[in-house]
């Protein structure tokens, strides 16, 4: 098992990115959760907000600019958002079918999140006073477009994601990564596996030694939904955060104000 997540890491480090199997039971939890997510975004969004407490920085978003740098071009997709702790701590009987469905996937691809961090921070850092994959700053996302709505090229701009690690399912084209030279790379989903990314604090934590992956979401317009699954972790921020490797590229940067604020863009809530 160590073996699988070493290598994992060496192709995080060597091509950008890396995928990681998931069981055909978990392929199976995937599918239902998606067919959940279709129901659920045809709600009003009223309803959904009303059904999903926007604590802390969980809960619905309508569309809205999120990595999207131009206020008349927004990123077109409605998302829902849940710190990683959150259903854990929920009673049984409160939640929906829905949530339960997320929580039993979100909770498979948080607990392949651990062994991976683990890995790594074992490779680069000698804090081991630091969760590096702590469930209260780390978050699930699902993301529910209508491709066919729109004329822009892109549903979602160009972007690196503001966290350590990002875990991303999808059930059609979309996603496309940006390689060194400048050029597109279209992301292939399998139903049975889970692309990764690392994101902008791995890379301050790392200097810059593991890099941030730049993507983006293209439109295609034949499509009638298209549904990511993410999980964005994050380190504890407990404590100040400091660098597993220190030069240049992360000189003076408070890693963990980064990772708290980094939510605030999109108008959601600090990371506590
Ligand atoms: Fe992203």
């Amino acid at each position: 098992m160590l073996t699988k997540f070493q290598n994992l890491i060496s192709e995080i480090e060597n091509t950008g990115f890396s995928e990681v199997c998931c069981s055909e039971k978990n392929a199976k939890s995937i599918k239902s959760l998606q067919a959940l997510t279709s129901n659920i975004f045809k709600l009003r969004p009223n309803i959904l907000k009303k059904m999903l407490s926007a604590e802390m920085y969980a809960g619905y978003r309508k569309m809205g600019i999120e990595y999207s740098q131009n206020p008349n071009d927004p990123d077109l997709m409605e998302s829902i958002s849940l710190p990683c702790n959150i259903l854990k701590n929920k009673p049984i009987g409160e939640i929906s079918e829905f949530e339960i469905a997320f929580r039993d996937v979100g909770n498979k691809m948080f607990e392949i999140a651990e062994q991976l961090v683990s890995v790594i921070s074992e490779k680069y850092s000698d804090d081991h006073t630091t969760t590096f994959c702590c469930p209260e700053s780390s978050f699930f996302q699902i993301s529910y477009y209508k491709p066919y709505l729109h004329s822009r090229e892109t549903l979602q701009e160009l972007h690196q994601d503001g966290n350590l690690l990002t875990f991303v399912m999808g059930n059609g084209p979309g996603l496309e990564i940006r390689d060194d030279a400048g050029g597109f790379h279209p992301i292939n989903f399998e139903s049975d596996s889970m692309f990764v990314m690392p994101g902008e604090i791995l890379s301050l934590l790392t200097g810059n030694q593991v890099k941030t992956l730049f993507h983006k979401v293209k439109n295609h317009q034949k499509l009638k939904e298209r549904i990511a699954i993410m999980c964005f972790i994050n380190p504890s921020t407990e404590k100040t955060i400091k660098p597993w490797v220190n030069n240049t590229y992360n000189q003076h940067i408070d890693i963990r104000e980064r990772i708290q604020f980094h939510s605030t863009k999109f108008g959601l809530k600090p990371i506590a």
